[in-house]
């Protein structure tokens, strides 16, 4: 066969040809690189993020039909493309041409923060519009499921997506019948409303109209060729891969025939991460495209078939079809399928991949598999030899050779018989995440009886993710066989299959018992069911299910989302031009929803430009023996491998007192440290020769991976801190009660969306280097690349435009990463660019630190905590980084809320082969509070009082002192407190809640509330200086610069509002390039919540200087314009240009003493969080959450709301799904959205209120405001404690007593793992020690 001339298809209603088409190329890549429309972005590569989201639409001329679907463009090959038409988000709007209705919303709501998810969102909802132009709240969320956002906390996103809603504001719920707004729910006020508030941050009636009629039309001459064009075989042929896309069936069994082990590639979504990631490669892809007859579906009177083609999307519409029209009784397996497609990975996936790919891919974690694997379901084959039919059963999903499909076979469909009368099906998983993530375990089960008797005829029962692929309980079902269905047959049920659906101790994937306790906890939920289902067959003759079982039957509650917020309005007096005090949208955030901001990654191309990849090290703790580069030099493309010899004399660099060594080359103490670094001509080329570096290792003795074991070794970082007040000896003396107990808290990623990114460029000038570089912190970039390159700082130029998300995460790590990038390009005299892969991020770049708390607590009856001692000991990884700065600060903001009145606390920052951690949103005050609050929470048990009491008598009164000494007015803490206790009607809702959980045993809620006292400042006044630049020009226009960056926080957007207060000049009048080395030099770094504060001091300080100097000509001319007097004051020769300065927050704190003043105010705030548990599952639901804080004056209330609900998000995943996992050997299990969950827009409260305390006093920060940035991260733990609430409901009913330890996150395996059962006990348990375990806490 011959090659096909060109690939042609559509981007953008644009025309492109592919001459030399590279099979292996992705449509992300070839958007990105090859076309430069960089709006499309990288997140992960693996399809999980959504980043990459465009709309592909096809034509089929059969149907005459114009299909659109979301996919993930990572995924997706290009030459799979061929007479498709792409659309980008360049291709629906742009600032240029006309915005579109999705990209005007998602910004004037305030949907973006850093931007980087954005485009994704936007065309997630676009191609959602363009199928349903008025879509309902589901579809939404549907629509959605696909797409993670690290900073917004998705729920501004949900409110611009719902202005389009046909009964937009709307909750839509039908609960009752009636709508949240008629019910008044949001309503619940026990508490004076203050006046002057504001609840809408932004207006609807300024909104563009959807108009449909205004889209991109399908390209015309794409229809002709496939109406015209005659279609046969298309074959390209790349430099390795062959890419054959037969068009008939005919031409599909003969090049299946001819390439037998060639893979069938339809939705790319097994083929493609394989091919990646395990590193399998195949030479020949078969991609059958459009060919009918794999895309079809029959419903005959006994029978549904489906094409093997067929996406799941379109698997998902039929079966809706179908149940719709079939009699109940015969669709019960297409319900449990559709139940399972609903969750199944999110939409994109759906669209893309296929069932064919699905069944014959055979994951472990299959969720359609078990169910037609149960369901007496057959394959129908085909080859050129003929057709056959083979049972989708055991043999084949365990790829029998005898069961299986032939090399030269295609699976063309797949017949799924209806339900029978007295036969029933169900399916069940569990999975870390709601939506969107592979099942832990999943199940099939089908059960049929015997006409109106209850014996069981046939039962069928297989799992998923229990083994390497799905497996069936034959002989467990075959043992059942004759038996009534009840509760003897349910016990023997459970044990059969335990004895037969077997897990080692050491099994992949871990969780070993959880995935035990849900193979029959599913079992009894299916059991309950079918209990169910036979009382509804036969009323008369079967037993009804007992009260105390019904709950296990129910989805978990929950309302449509709703949301309330509630600001302080401006003052009246207030300069109408004025913008403090406005909820102004992030100025960047038409460009972010429209793909034209510019993040790292996106610049172009510079002449010669070379790429970097990274050799890591794969194991903790060894000594490298040997590192072979000979083949990897030999590779194409391959300039250079950077080794340790190269940067002899500049391998370290000191953060603070501790050198970091850049490369390692002797000894490695972690997995993921740097070993070489190899430059090649492209990404492509670096990536193959980085693997192609051959590293032997000697291992070294010993392992450290756990904080205990680090204990045990007495293997910390010096010093060790301690702070104390009063005499806790003493106190201990006069208490009623002491307890003692301990908390393990694990660590979290930082998961910012847009990966660590830089480009550096020697100018060839003057030895001069441009950083461009997605990093807080420029200066200290700066140092290291002059550091390593032997230069001064002033060549070295550090650019930062804007992050794409950081948290924390780019400020060491990022430093040296640059500066190895910036010595291959120096050496080189070319341009260096290096964009780790999320994988890679994940391994090298370390996040929060891991802590185990002990506490001993004294305490009198009543809930008064009279003496506290406690340490911590934090799991700072193989190097020291920001590790003792964080157990300091842990120290001075330990207390959270609470006056103890003895206290002692000690902290350690241990020294582990793990990765170096370092500094995550809340800097170490997420750890200990939580520490703290698990502390008062026992005491509450001890006590029997409810938590909310001990910590409402603990709590900071009015005027008081900090244990370091520092005077403290906590007013406001008791306000917050207050109003969130009354907005959350939280006494009503608690006894609401009892009354549930007496009548639910299966399922549980929880409430509770947690205060918030977040102190902010950096504990040294060098740390908060900042400066900034303001030149006004001659036409009047502003050009501000300051040394913040802009991180999503919407600095710039503030900085811009400063400016336009201070110089009484509109904003739009002002603009801000970003910040730079150059312009403003020795900044700090962007963090610690006072970036606004700090340098909006300075950008206020630079415009009153020049507002001084220019007073004399505005005087003289008060009506001018700045047009006016800039030209007057460049005409008297007076400087239009002005530095400001802020010289820092005054605070010290001496170590020694245990006494000083190191911060400069404090944040206040509650939060009261109410969730639903399944006991069964140990799934939970996040129903509602109140939250109420003190910002003192908001500068931007859309911006600080964004804030603290964005970082409540984060904390919610901190506290309850977010688990990194860990070999026993220290290799990150987890690297990517596909294992590791951050919080997704099915896990936001369906209820969320915010409001503000109004302002009550002006202080020294900018206008009176308050930093937010971290504070709100804390209050996720209010779901911890909903959850431990819940979880100890449950035991309490089941009479369990004593103190309950619940370690962070909160996962559904501690949640079901806790609430103590019948089934919990029933599984089989391994000793410790008895094996070794898949994957360690650190
Ligand atoms: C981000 C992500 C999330 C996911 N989440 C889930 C989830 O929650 N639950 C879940 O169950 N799955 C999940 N999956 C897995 C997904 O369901 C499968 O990858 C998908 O169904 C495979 O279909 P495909 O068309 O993309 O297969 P492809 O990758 O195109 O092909 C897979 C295999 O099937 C073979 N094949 C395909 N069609 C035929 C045919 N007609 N005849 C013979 N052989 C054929 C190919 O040769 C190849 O070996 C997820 C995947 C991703 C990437
Ligand atoms: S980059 Fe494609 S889904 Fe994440
Ligand atoms: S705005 Fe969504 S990831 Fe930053």
């Amino acid at each position: 066969m011959e090659p096909t001339a060109e690939l042609l298809f559509y981007v953008n209603g644009r025309k492109v040809i592919e001459k030399n088409v590279d099979p292996e190329t992705m449509l992300l890549p070839y958007l990105r690189k090859k076309l430069r429309l960089t709006g499309t972005k990288y997140g992960c590569g693996t399809g999980g993020c959504g980043a990459c989201t465009v709309m592909i639409s096809r034509y089929t001329p059969t149907t005459k039909r114009i299909s659109h679907h979301a996919a993930n463009a990572c995924l997706i090959p290009i030459c799979s493309l061929y007479g498709a038409s792409v659309t980008t988000i360049e291709g629906i709007g742009s600032t240029k041409t006309r915005i579109h209705p999705v990209q005007e919303r998602i910004a004037k709501c305030h949907g973006t923060q850093c931007g980087f998810c954005t485009p994704g969102m936007v065309m997630s909802i676009y191609t959602l519009l363009r199928n349903h132009p008025e879509p309902s709240l589901e579809q939404i969320m549907e629509a959605l499921g696909g797409n993670l956002c690290r900073c917004t906390g998705y729920r501004p996103i949900i409110d611009a997506c719902k202005t389009f809603c046909k009964t937009s504001g709307c909750c839509q719920s039908k609960e009752n019948g009636v709508c949240c707004l008629d019910q008044g729910i949001n309503e619940l006020t026990e508490f004076e409303e203050g006046n002057k508030t504001s609840t809408k941050l932004f207006s609807e009636e300024e909104f563009l109209p959807l108009d449909p009629t205004q889209e991109l039309i399908f390209p015309p001459e794409l229809m002709i060729m496939a109406e015209k064009q005659p279609q046969r075989t298309r074959i390209f042929v790349g430099d390795r891969m062959t890419w054959i896309s037969p068009t008939t069936l005919t031409e599909l069994l003969e090049v299946k025939f001819n390439y037998p082990q060639a893979p069938v590639v339809m939705g790319n979504t097994s083929v493609g991460p394989e091919m990646k990631f395990k590193g399998v490669f195949h030479p020949v892809i078969i991609s059958p495209a459009g060919i009918e007859e794999l895309n079809f579906a029959t419903c005959s009177h006994n029978e549904l078939t489906l094409g093997a083609g067929l996406s799941l999307t379109q698997v998902k519409y039929i079966l809706g079809e179908v149940i719709q029209n079939l009699p109940e009784e015969k669709t019960r397996m297409y319900q449990a399928l559709l139940k399972h497609l609903r969750t199944l990975a999110g939409s994109q996936i759906r669209n893309m991949a296929s069932l064919g790919g699905h069944i014959v891919s055979r994951h472990l974690d299959s969720d359609l598999n078990p169910l037609l694997a149960v369901g007496n379901c057959t394959l129908n084959l085909l080859s050129k030899k003929g057709k056959r039919q083979v049972p989708l059963n055991e043999e084949f999903l365990r790829r029998c050779p005898s069961a299986d499909l032939k090399p030269e076979e295609i699976l063309i469909s797949v017949n799924i018989p209806h339900s029978r009368k007295w036969e029933f099906v169900s399916g069940f998983r569990q999975a870390q995440r709601q939506q969107n993530a592979l099942a832990i375990v999943n199940s099939g089960m089908r059960v049929f009886f015997g006409e109106g008797d209850g014996i069981i005829r046939e039962l069928c029962i297989s799992y998923g993710g229990v083994g390497p692929t799905t497996v069936c309980a034959k002989n467990s079902c075959q043992k059942l066989i004759g038996r009534p269905w009840n509760e003897e047959m349910l016990d023997a049920a459970c044990r059969l299959v335990l004895d037969e659906v077997t897990l080692p101790g050491s099994a992949p994937g871990g969780r070993v018992e959880f995935k035990r306790t849900l193979i029959i906890s599913f079992l009894f939920k299916f059991y309950l069911e079918v209990l169910q289902f036979l009382k509804r067959m036969d009323p008369a003759h079967s037993p009804s299910l007992a009260d105390k079982d019904a709950s296990a039957l129910e989805d978990l509650h929950s309302r449509h989302h709703s949301s309330t917020l509630k600001y302080q309005s401006v003052d009246s007096k207030q300069l109408p031009q004025d913008p403090i005090g406005h909820p102004i949208m992030h100025l960047s955030g038409i460009k972010h929803a429209t793909g034209e901001a510019i993040y790292c990654d996106d610049m172009p191309t510079v002449d010669q430009e070379l790429f970097l990849s990274f050799v890591t090290s794969s194991r903790a703790h060894a000594k490298i023996v040997s590192i072979d580069l000979s083949e990897a030099l030999s590779l194409p493309g391959v300039v250079d491998i950077v080794t340790e010899e190269h940067l002899r004399g500049v391998n370290s660099f000191s953060i603070f007192t501790n050198p970091e060594e850049l490369l390692r080359t002797e000894e490695v103490s972690c997995v993921g440290q740097l070993v070489c670094a190899v430059i090649a001509e492209s990404e492509v080329q670096a990536k193959r020769a980085a693997e192609r570096v051959k590293v032997v290792y000697e291992d070294l003795q010993p392992l450290i991976l756990t904080i205990e074991e680090a204990i045990q070794h007495s293997s910390f970082f010096e010093p060790e801190r301690k702070l104390e007040y009063g005499n806790v000896d003493e106190a201990f003396k006069g208490v009623d009660q002491i307890l003692e107990g301990e908390i393990h808290m694990g660590g979290q990623e930082h998961f910012y969306m847009e990966t660590q990114s830089m480009l550096v460029v020697p100018k060839g000038e003057d030895q001069e280097i441009d950083v461009y570089v997605s990093t807080q912190y420029p200066k200290y970039i700066q140092d290291i690349v002059a550091s390593t390159l032997k230069l001064p700082a002033n060549k070295v130029m550090c650019h930062v435009k804007r992050v794409g998300g950081a948290f924390g995460g780019k400020i060491f790590k990022t430093g040296i990463l640059a500066a190895i990038t910036a010595f291959a390009a120096n050496k080189h005299g070319r341009a260096v660019r290096c964009v780790l892969e999320r994988g890679e991020d994940m391994l090298i770049t370390g996040g929060r630190h891991p802590y185990l708390g002990k506490y001993k607590a004294g305490f009198m009856n009543d809930g008064r905590i009279v003496a506290l001692d406690m340490e911590h000991y934090s799991n700072g990884g193989a190097s020291l980084d920001e590790s003792l700065i964080v157990i300091e600060m842990g120290l001075l903001k330990m207390e959270n809320a609470y006056k103890f009145p003895n206290l002692r606390c000690r902290a350690w920052a241990c020294k582990t082969n793990g990765p170096s951690n370092t500094a995550l949103r809340g800097f170490g005050f997420p750890q200990v509070g939580l520490i703290t609050e698990s502390c008062i929470t026992e005491v509450a048990a001890r006590c029997g009082l409810a938590p909310e009491k001990v910590r409402t008598i603990n709590m900071y009164k009015e005027i008081d002192q900090t244990p370091y000494k520092q005077e403290i007015n906590a007013k406001n803490l008791i306000q917050c407190w207050k109003e969130c206790m009354a907005k959350s009607s939280y006494t009503l809702r608690k006894a609401a809640v009892e009354k549930f959980n007496s009548k639910n045993y299966w399922k549980k809620k929880g409430l509770a509330v947690v205060p918030l006292k977040f102190p902010i400042g950096l504990g040294s006044i060098t740390l908060s200086q900042a400066a900034a630049l303001v030149h006004i020009y001659l036409d009047g226009s502003v050009l501000v610069t300051h040394g913040g960056i802009e991180l999503g926080q919407g600095v710039h957007t503030k900085m811009i509002q400063v400016v336009s207060r201070e110089l009484r000049m509109p904003m739009s009048n002002i603009h801000l390039r970003g910040t730079s080395t150059e312009t403003v030099p020795n900044t700090n770094s962007s963090g610690g919540s006072v970036v606004a504060d700090v340098n909006g001091l300075a950008v206020k300080d630079a415009c009153q200087t020049l507002l001084k100097r220019l007073e004399p000509i505005i005087s003289k001319n008060p009506q001018g314009t700045w047009k006016d007097w800039a030209q007057a004051a460049f005409d008297e020769s007076i400087s239009l240009s002005a530095t400001g300065y802020f010289r820092g927050y005054e605070s010290d704190m001496n170590w020694e003493t245990g006494e000083g003043h190191p911060f400069h105010y404090f944040v206040y705030g509650a939060a009261c969080s109410e969730v639903e548990i399944d006991c069964l599952t140990g799934a939970h639901k996040n129903i509602r959450t109140d939250i109420v804080m003190d910002i003192g004056y908001s500068i931007n209330p859309a911006l600080d709301i964004g804030q603290i609900e964005g970082a409540f998000i984060q904390g919610v995943g901190l506290y309850t799904i977010e688990e990194l996992q860990y070999s026993p050997q220290g290799v990150l299990h987890t690297r990517g959205p596909n294992q590791y969950k951050i919080p997704a827009v099915c896990d936001i409260p369906t209820e969320l209120h915010i409001s503000f305390l109004p302002p009550s006093e002006s202080s020294n920060t900018l206008y009176s405001s308050k930093g937010l940035g971290e504070s709100g991260l804390f209050l996720g733990c209010s779901v911890f404690f909903a959850i431990h609430d819940a979880v100890n409901a449950a035991r309490r009913e089941r009479g369990l007593s004593g103190p309950l330890k619940l370690n962070s996150p909160l996962t559904p395996e501690k949640i079901r793992m806790a609430c103590e059962d019948k089934f919990t006990k029933m599984i089989p348990r391994d000793k410790p020690g008895s094996y070794i375990p898949w994957n360690v806490p650190l």
